[in-house]
């Protein structure tokens, strides 16, 4: 029964992020003349194409899930998913138990919250939380990579901090999720691609509701 429950409730969960994409696909993607939901389809069918593991793939096709909405929309958000996560209406707020200051936050950051408070994850919340860090990395070792950057990510560069220095490059390093984010970052980045045709959103549903049974598990289990 309470198998049964989980599922209802993992299903829920899903409806709700996909329709987040779904309603995303509706506004253009910032200097791109494809859609944000078409960005997030090519950028998973790449990760599947790699394959990388079901929490990789599923991160690929949330990477932007922050930057769908802004503001109070955010804002909203966040509180959605606290009710969806807190059926009972309690308000721990995320796993820290803290609240998120929300106006402060880049979209990697509300997005990645976003996905832990659902039930995605610690993996899948960090390579979402990551996208930006890793282009100010690669940014830093690499001058090639900034030259072939938009120019809508170029601007947005300057205020996302600018390419990391050295110190900032080694550091993150030291990241043993380093290179799977770096290769998030770079399916993103392919990921732009007009008339491109790959596999729909409900392809990955299986995968999201297997993915958030088993952290439900998991954390069953642990308690
Ligand atoms: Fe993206």
């Amino acid at each position: 029964m309470s198998t049964q429950l989980d599922n209802e409730a993992c299903q829920q969960v899903v409806d709700k992020v996909f329709q987040v994409l779904i309603d995303g696909s509706k506004q253009g993607y910032i200097g791109e003349n494809i859609s944000q939901l078409a960005h997030s389809l090519q950028a998973a069918a790449q990760a599947q194409e790699a394959h990388a593991d079901n929490e990789t793939v599923l991160a690929a096709l949330l990477h932007d899930i922050g930057q769908f909405a802004t503001g109070a929309e955010h804002k909203q958000m966040l509180c959605d998913a606290e009710t969806l996560s807190n059926p009972d209406g309690s308000s721990e707020g995320g796993k820290s138990g803290q609240k998120l200051s929300v106006g402060v936050s880049g979209h990697e950051r509300i997005g990645a919250e976003y996905l832990r408070r659902l039930g995605f994850s610690e993996k899948i919340a960090s390579l979402v939380e990551a996208h930006v860090a890793v282009k100010r990395y690669l940014t830093g070792k690499d001058s090639k990579y900034y030259e072939g950057l938009s120019n809508a990510s170029k601007l947005s560069l300057k205020y996302q901090g600018g390419p990391f220095n050295q110190q900032q490059i080694e550091e993150f390093e030291k990241d043993p999720l380093y290179e799977l984010k770096i290769k998030v970052r770079r399916w993103d980045d392919n990921a732009k691609i007009v008339g491109w045709d790959v596999p729909g959103l409900e392809a990955y549903r299986p995968m999201a509701i297997d993915h958030l049974m088993g952290q439900r598990q998991r954390t069953a289990t642990a308690l």
